[in-house]
Order: structure tokens, then C-alpha cells, then sequence
């Protein structure tokens, strides 16, 4: 088995994490990390956070700080709030504190300049007349000249996903003064995207990525790639390493050294794990070794086309074996009647932080966005939806199933796992171990091929099917004539209590680790192939625990928050 290089997207870290955030990519990754692990494989998981850009410069003027210690700040919260939800990184990094990452990022920049690359050019950019400066990207909005939605940023339009510049925002404003922008000329250093179409071509047919992913990658490439600058007039950011009078006061645009974190960011994490940041090698450069990015639909062109074109031009690092793209997950409040985008300034985002102070469940909210996940089409998140789903489906079907048997066998059996004679197994038995495995073989490749929301419903729909059986055997009835039958229908279904404790780790893994003590056993102990394992006869039965609490309505659906 290859090596695995897991990244997510690193956020702008210029705001709290919320359910968007954590549904577009971290869970799934998150997800995709603990399974991969639990079949023995060596894996490393990259993130951190995306410090540059004139996000975090907009930010630090609204809140009067400075960029850096916006970034800092949020990059903190951004790391526990993750952790909390047990989203946990090998190495959670800043793009402006990492010790390597500036000087990784320009001789990126430069190992392109030599092998020319770039062209310098005179161009026209947005300019604040006011302000007495230049407006690149989120500083100008206006009318995306491909689509017409209004309020758009000057580097993407959120609805068509084009990328936006002086000619195609149209009506644009100053974000700065709000005065209308003007048209200036100044000198920036183009990649010319259009001599990489072949590469990405190439690189995507042999990608691993959904078919929504690549038919728009495919849109992109057949509407034609275009030059690209890859430097801004800013202050805030990584130096333009060249030594020509016009990159004075330039810095590199933040999408070309943001993806460049997570190979600084593997380099930090190296330094710190194997007490050599050069070993980063071993997952960027070795054949050995796959790298997966788990990102957002509106980071696509970055990763599928530019961060490949960059890639290849640069020439020493592997290219990606595939990028999962999840799309974008919307709200819709129960006093509202449709759904709406997920945002901060709308009051519309329900924060992780919150979530969890409130004293939340994490993997209620683990289940809850991977239920939903929003793996090939926009998915709507409902307050009332995860109360339902907790109470129903983690309370009465999984909570239940596990205490009513656990309880049931320590009290007529003992403490110990009984046996089940194979004499006694009649059709109902067997039908229901064939279930299991069947299960077992569907959920595995599920999760191989990045179908989470599947995947989870697989588990869930057994651990309903272990109801069914339970119920059918009733041994609350056989009990009273028939011990050898009764201990046989509760030893097949504490395997199934075993197993779904082991094929759920990647989804709750909280919940998973109690379901695990029952038998005595850890998570760091287990490994994939052990869910189908019986529970030995004679091992001891630990004291039941209430895995799951019941949600109160009341507590946790919120009226549009303010
Ligand atoms: N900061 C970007 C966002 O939040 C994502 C950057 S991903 C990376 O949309 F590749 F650039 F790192
Ligand atoms: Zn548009």
C-alpha cells in the first residue's frame, strides 16, 4: 500500500469555522483519513491556515488589527474548533508563521521565472482613487459579465465560478471607499494557463475525482484557459523575489502560495515528527506515496487547473492523484421558507465553536453533515433535521440496539459474551450474518471511492436490519424456555454491536470508542478488517453507557441567529 498524503483546503483565516465549512471538506477528509489508518495505511493529514490575500486585509481593517493578527487569531480558533469535532490534523499550520513557507513559496515563484514562464506585462487594474491604491481581487464588487449576478468579487463569481478581472466585473466599485473603481496600469507576472491545457487534460482523465468535478474542469478547459497573474499590488503577503524595479511592493497572489502551504506545511510537520523538514520529500516527490486534496466546490479552478499548471511548469513535485470536491451546503432556519447561503454577514451561520459550548455532541454533528453530505449536489442543512436525525436514528436505532442488548445479556447471561451452537443457527441467523457481511464489503467500497453519505447509510441501514432481528427473535420471550437459543440470537447480535463499532469509527468516533470499551477494547487498538471478527465467547461485557442523549427541540433549533 502507497503512502497517503491527505490535504483539506487551508481557510482564510479571517473567521470562525461553520457548518458550511466543515460539510465542504474537513469532515469528509477527517473521514476518508480514519478509514484509510484503520486499513493500516500510512497517511499523513496537512492543513492549516490560509493567511494571505485580501480577505484577511479587509478583515483587519473592519476589526483594527493588523492582517497578522487577524490570522493569528483566527488560525487558533480555526485549530480547536476542528479538534473539537475530533477533525484532527497531523499538522495544523499558518501560512504566514510557518518558518518555511515564504522561501518555499518564492523559489516556486522563481524556479518558474528561470524557466520563463511568466510574462511580465503592463496591465489594466482596478484603482481607488480615494484611497490612492490599487483594488485587487475581494477590494472591488460589481456584476459578473459572464452571468450578470450582482455583488461580486473581482477574483471569482460565486454563481458561474468564472474567475472576474477588469474587463468581465462589470459596474465595479471601491470595497475600500465605495466609489465606483477606475481603470489604471500597472506591471504584474502572468502564468499563461492556456499552455498547460493538454497537462490538465492529461492529468484529469487519470484523476480521482467526481464526475461532477471533472465535467466542469472540462467546461473550463473547452471555454478556453487564459493568462493569469500571479502578483498583486498589496502589502500584506509574500514578496515578489525578483530583483526589478516593478515588484517593489508586490506580493505573490494568494492563490499561488497558498497551495505552496501544504507542501510547507509537510515540511513543518516533518521537521517536527521525523526532525527533518527535507523528508518532506518522501511524500512529495516519491512514487510511493499518493496526495489527495479534499476541497470546496468554489476552490476548483485552483486545484484542477492553476495549482496543476503550477505543479507541472515547476516540474519536481508529483501531481495530485486526485482532488475530492464537495459542493456547497446551504441553511434554511424553520421560520424561513427556503434555503440560504451560509454566511457570516447575514447571520445565517451556525458556528462549530457554539455548537460545542452549548454542550453539542460532536458526532451528532459528524452524523448529521455527512447524512446530508453535499457529495454530488448542493445539499441544505435544517436545525431541526439534526435533532430529528440524532434522536432517531443515533438515539432509538444505534443508541438503543446497543444498550437494550448489552443490559439484556448481563442480566440473563452474565457478564461475559455467550455462545452461539451453530446447531441452533436457523434461517433468520443466517440471513442476518450475510447481511453483515454483505454490509461489510458495500461500506468498504463506499468508502474507497469517496462515497461517505452511502457509506454511512449502509451502516445505518444494518444497524436498523439489527433491530428487525432482535425483534424477530424476541429472546425477552425465549429467554423463558430456551436459554441456548436466547444466547445465541444476543451473540450474533453483539457482533453486530462489535461491528458496528468498528465500521463506524470513521463517521463518530467518539461514540465508536464507547461502543469499543463495551468489549474492553480502544480505537488505536483495531484495525478495518476487524469489524467482522466475532466478539470472543467469555470475554468480559463492560457496564453500558448512555452513548447518545435525546436532543430537546426547544435547545437546539434556533430562530434565524443575529
Ligand atoms: N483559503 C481558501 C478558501 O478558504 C482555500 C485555500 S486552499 C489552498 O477558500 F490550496 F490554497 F491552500
Ligand atoms: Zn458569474
Amino acid at each position: 500500500m502507497k503512502r497517503l498524503l491527505v490535504t483539506a483546503a487551508l481557510p482564510y483565516s479571517n473567521g470562525r469555522p461553520h457548518v458550511g465549512h466543515v460539510a465542504g471538506c474537513y469532515l469528509a477528509a477527517d473521514t476518508y483519513v480514519r478509514y484509510q489508518r484503520l486499513t493500516g495505511r500510512d497517511v499523513r493529514f496537512v492543513c492549516g491556515s490560509d493567511d494571505h490575500g485580501v480577505a484577511i486585509v479587509l478583515s483587519a481593517d473592519r476589526e483594527g488589527k493588523t492582517p497578522a493578527e487577524v490570522a493569528e487569531y483566527y488560525g487558533k480558533i480555526q485549530k480547536e474548533d476542528f479538534e473539537s469535532l475530533g477533525i484532527h490534523f497531523d499538522v495544523y499550520s499558518s501560512t504566514s508563521r510557518n518558518p518555511y513557507h515564504a522561501q518555499t513559496s518564492q523559489n516556486f515563484f522563481l524556479e518558474l521565472y528561470k524557466k520563463d514562464y511568466f510574462e511580465k506585462k503592463s496591465t489594466e487594474q482596478f484603482y481607488d482613487p480615494v484611497k490612492k491604491q490599487f483594488l485587487p481581487d475581494r477590494f472591488v464588487k460589481g456584476v459578473c459579465g459572464y452571468c450578470s449576478t450582482p455583488d461580486q468579487n473581482g477574483d471569482q463569481c460565486e454563481n458561474c465560478g468564472k474567475v472576474l478581472d477588469s474587463t468581465t466585473l462589470l459596474e465595479a466599485k471601491s470595497v475600500l471607499s465605495g466609489e465606483p473603481a477606475v481603470v489604471r496600469e500597472t506591471v504584474h507576472w502572468f502564468l499563461d494557463l492556456s499552455r498547460f491545457s493538454t497537462v490538465v487534460e492529461e492529468w484529469l482523465d487519470g484523476a480521482t475525482i467526481r464526475e461532477h468535478t471533472r465535467n466542469y474542469v472540462k467546461g473550463l478547459l473547452s471555454s478556453g484557459l487564459i493568462q493569469r497573474s500571479m502578483t498583486r499590488d498589496l502589502s500584506w503577503g509574500i514578496p515578489v523575489p525578483l530583483d526589478e524595479p516593478e515588484a517593489e511592493g508586490k506580493v505573490l497572489y494568494v492563490w499561488f502560495d497558498a497551495p505552496i502551504g501544504y507542501i510547507s506545511n509537510t515540511m513543518e510537520l516533518c521537521a517536527e515528527r521525523d526532525g527533518d523538514c527535507q523528508l518532506y520529500s518522501k511524500w512529495w516527490k516519491d512514487d510511493e506515496c499518493d496526495i489527495l486534496h479534499f476541497i470546496g466546490e468554489d476552490n476548483t479552478i485552483f486545484h484542477c487547473v492553476i495549482w496543476i499548471a503550477m505543479l507541472s511548469a515547476e516540474g519536481s513535485f508529483r501531481l495530485p492523484e486526485g482532488v475530492i470536491v464537495n459542493q456547497f451546503l446551504n441553511i434554511q432556519f424553520p421560520n424561513k421558507n427556503e434555503a440560504e447561503k451560509i454566511s457570516k454577514s447575514r447571520g445565517t451561520a451556525i458556528w462549530i465553536g457554539d455548537y460545542i459550548r452549548q454542550g453539542g455532541n460532536p458526532d451528532t454533528l459528524r452524523y448529521y453533515l455527512t447524512a446530508i453530505a453535499p457529495e454530488k449536489s448542493r445539499a441544505v442543512y435544517k436545525p431541526e433535521d439534526l435533532v430529528q436525525r440524532n434522536n432517531a436514528d443515533l438515539a432509538n436505532t444505534l443508541g438503543n440496539f446497543v444498550n437494550r442488548i448489552i443490559s439484556f445479556t448481563k442480566k440473563y447471561c452474565g457478564d461475559s459474551v455467550p455462545r452461539a451452537h451453530s446447531e441452533q443457527l436457523n434461517e433468520v441467523d443466517r440471513a442476518y450474518v450475510e447481511l453483515r457481511e454483505k454490509a461489510f464489503s458495500t461500506l468498504s467500497q463506499q468508502l474507497d471511492t469517496f462515497q461517505f453519505k452511502p457509506a454511512l447509510e449502509t451502516a445505518m441501514e444494518f444497524a436498523r436490519a439489527s433491530n428487525r432481528y432482535v425483534d424477530e427473535l424476541a429472546p425477552w420471550k425465549t429467554r423463558k424456555d430456551d436459554m441456548v437459543r436466547t444466547e445465541a440470537t444476543l451473540k450474533i447480535a453483539l457482533d453486530s454491536i462489535w461491528f458496528l463499532g468498528v465500521v463506524l469509527c470513521p463517521f463518530i468516533p467518539f461514540s465508536s470508542e464507547k461502543i469499543l470499551a463495551l468489549f474492553g477494547k480502544t480505537l488505536s487498538e483495531i484495525s478495518w478488517s476487524d469489524a467482522l471478527e466475532p466478539v470472543p465467547v467469555g470475554s468480559p461485557l463492560q457496564e453500558p453507557v448512555i452513548i447518545f442523549q435525546k436532543m430537546e427541540a426547544s435547545d437546539w433549533i434556533p430562530e434565524e441567529s443575529v
